[in-house]
């Protein structure tokens, strides 16, 4: 149906990635995404992802959120899910595979900034994606164009640069907040996208999103946030360690979930991860805005 390779790039983009592309972070991806998937399914719900639809997923990774929308979508629906990095597809692949699901996810190699489709997808989503490109108004332009008029464009990202205050100040796990983020912004990503994600669907050219946010608090003993922080810290490392933030001995990350919980539990802390935010709305269905102007032409004559 598609071509697969709509990227023809003599470099390997995925190999610029921040996070990486070992079996380490296709497992912290997996970790995340179990984290996640009860927002991302609110959202999905929310903005109105429903049997039958044509679902396009930008940078897929894992394909956990191509499996999300693949069951809401449900055996009349399908599911496009692209991602630049070959090796995480295949495996993403495999798992809709192992899930039931190899006949309604296609999985395909291309960039998101490059990829067209003649079909019309009812919706359009991304977790986590955005905020990995250079320019994201337009990648939601670009994302947009492959909607019909009246279809969805959602977006799941994230906070990491403005970290709400957790008790108490001063800890190992607001020191990870910090390198991660300052990793992120160093590499050109936008860890604080979220606060602009009106400005961008607006400046993309769509309407106002609906903006739903929710906060991963935690602390207590196994908390899953010891674990996602550390790991996703393992994933940025060898990025931080070029920008001199800090280095691998000195973080000792195989020991850093036990420092983390062990201070947390000590302090009887409240510690707040990243806000998620939902951002959604309907590309505009021209045929009905023709419709107002006549309307609104016939009022005024
Ligand atoms: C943080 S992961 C999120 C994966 C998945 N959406 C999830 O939430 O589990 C970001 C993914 O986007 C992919 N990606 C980033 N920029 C991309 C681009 N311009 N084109 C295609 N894939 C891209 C990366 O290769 C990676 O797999």
């Amino acid at each position: 149906m598609h071509q697969s390779d709509q990227t023809q790039d003599s470099r390997d983009p995925a190999q610029d990635y921040v996070l990486g592309n070992g079996v380490r972070e296709q497992n912290r991806l997996q970790y995340q995404a179990a984290i996640l998937e009860k927002w991302t399914g609110q959202f999905f719900v929310s903005a109105g992802i429903q049997p039958g639809m044509k679902v396009l997923d930008l940078g897929c990774g894992m394909g956990d959120v191509s499996l999300l929308a693949a069951k809401l979508v449900g055996p009349t629906g399908s599911v496009i899910a692209i991602d630049r990095d070959r090796v995480i597809l295949e495996k993403a692949r495999e798992r809709a595979h192992r899930a039931g699901h190899a006949g309604n996810i296609e999985f395909l190699y291309a960039n998101v900034l490059e990829f067209d489709s003649p079909l019309d997808f009812d919706a359009v989503v991304g977790r986590y994606t955005l905020l990995y490109q250079p320019d994201p108004v337009s990648a939601v332009r670009h994302a947009a164009k492959q909607v019909r008029s009246g279809g969805i464009v959602l977006f799941h990202e994230m906070d990491f640069a403005n970290p709400i205050r957790s008790y108490p100040d001063g800890t190992l796990f607001g020191r990870v907040y910090t390198l991660v983020a300052e990793t992120l912004r160093r590499a050109g990503c936008h860890p604080g996208l979220d606060l602009h994600l009106t400005r961008i669907f607006r400046e993309a050219g769509l309407s106002w999103p609906t903006i739903k946010a929710e906060v991963p608090i935690g602390g207590e003993p196994g908390c899953f946030l010891y674990t996602w922080f550390t790991e996703t810290l393992r994933s940025v490392l060898p990025r931080l360690e070029q920008f001199n933030l800090a280095n691998a001995d000195e973080l000792d990350l195989d020991s850093l979930v036990a420092r983390m919980e062990t201070e947390a539990l000590a302090c009887h802390s409240q510690l707040i991860g990243p806000r998620q935010f939902g951002a959604w709305t309907r590309k505009a269905v021209s045929e009905g805005r023709h419709a107002d102007n006549a309307l609104l032409r016939a009022i005024w004559d």
